[in-house]
This record gives C-alpha cells, sequence and structure tokens, in this order.
C-alpha cells in the first residue's frame, strides 16, 4: 500500500508524538466538566482511539457515521446522517473529532446538527486541516497538523475505502485516482 504514495507527510512517531500534545491540551481543557467527546466515523476511528486513550478524563464516547464524499476526492456537498442524533449531548460539553477539515461541509452540518440538542459548548479537534477556503464556515479548536490542498490517505483516511490502514499519512498517487466517473 505505502508504494501508492507519492510522498509521505507523517510517520507514526511524529502522529503519536503530536497526539500526546493534543491530549495534554484538551485534558486541561476539559478538567472537571461533563465531555462527551463525538467521533465522526469512519475516518476519525484511529486518531480517536489514539487519542482518547491519552485523556485521563471521564468522559463518554459516541460515534457518528456520516457520507458527504460518496467514493469520490472531491466533496459531493450534501451530508448524510446514517444515525440519529447521540445520546448525552444537552447540558454537556460536546468535543467532535474528526479526520481531516476540507471543505468544511461535513463539520458544519454536524456542528449545526448538535448545537439544536443544547450542550453547554461544542469544540471541534481534527487530525488534520487543509490550508484553503472552506465551502462552509467552520474553523477548528485543535489541529493536529495542517497540510496543503492535497489529497491525503491513511490512518483513518481513505480513498474508496482503502488504506485506511496504513500507518503513515501521506499524499496518494495522481495515477492511483479515478476519473470521477469511475469512481
Ligand atoms: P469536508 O469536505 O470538510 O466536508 O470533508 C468531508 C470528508 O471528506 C472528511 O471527513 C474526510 O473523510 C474526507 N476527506 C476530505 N479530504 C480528504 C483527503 O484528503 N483524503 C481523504 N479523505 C478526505
Ligand atoms: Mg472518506
Amino acid at each position: 500500500m505505502q508504494e501508492d504514495l507519492e510522498r509521505v507527510l507523517f510517520d507514526e512517531t511524529a502522529i503519536l508524538r503530536r497526539i500526546e500534545e493534543l491530549a495534554a491540551v484538551i485534558t486541561a481543557e476539559y478538567q472537571g466538566r461533563e465531555l462527551t467527546v463525538i467521533a465522526v466515523l469512519n475516518g476519525s476511528l484511529i486518531f480517536a482511539a489514539d487519542l482518547l486513550r491519552r485523556i485521563p478524563l471521564p468522559l463518554k464516547l459516541d460515534c457518528l457515521s456520516v457520507a458527504s464524499y460518496h467514493g469520490g476526492t472531491i466533496t459531493a456537498g450534501e451530508v448524510v446522517f446514517k444515525q440519529i442524533t447521540p445520546p448525552d449531548v444537552a447540558g454537556r460539553h460536546i468535543l467532535i473529532l474528526d479526520d481531516i477539515l476540507d471543505s468544511g461541509v461535513t463539520l458544519a452540518a454536524i456542528r449545526d446538527k448538535l448545537e439544536m440538542e443544547r450542550p453547554l459548548s461544542v469544540k471541534i479537534c481534527v487530525l488534520l486541516r487543509k490550508l484553503k477556503a472552506r465551502i462552509c464556515p467552520v474553523e477548528a479548536d485543535h489541529v493536529g497538523f495542517n497540510i496543503g490542498d492535497e489529497f491525503v490517505v491513511a490512518y483513518g483516511l481513505d480513498y474508496m475505502e482503502r488504506y485506511r490502514n496504513l500507518p503513515c499519512i501521506g499524499v496518494l498517487r495522481k495515477e492511483k485516482i479515478l476519473p470521477p466517473q469511475q469512481a
């Protein structure tokens, strides 16, 4: 799988080092508060597993599953929720975990939906943030790494459901990306 990468951006050691730092900041921020973490599946699965095990707080974990990409590399614009809003949002501090902030369509839709459930606060933590203009106005409160506007895979991120289990994050070779009508 790794030979499908044009170049590696972050190896496993660099990712885990940065996750330790994020975990320390988040632990300090939510000390003594009622925290619910909402992990956006499938992309944040590996990130959430590594991050949450480094946050020694009595948090609750829920997962949301949404689809917005439908297999390609460009966002389709519509966000489909695959289940209803999770419990334990009202009266709690919510931290949404996602793999990447790209167009902002997905995270804006999730944030807006959760805010209707009357949480005390909603913040967003992403492993990766693409430095580009967003379609929807949304910002991340905690960011692992900023990256350029390139299609990346691994460590939870996929291309057509592949590469999620590759440990180092990298840019997918252009010739591996199918034209939109075949994707
Ligand atoms: P959005 O464009 O910010 O709504 O991002 C939607 C979703 O697209 C993210 O949660 C990722 O699952 C996926 N995505 C965006 N950019 C990339 C990428 O570079 N590689 C893999 N998945 C991506
Ligand atoms: Mg995806």
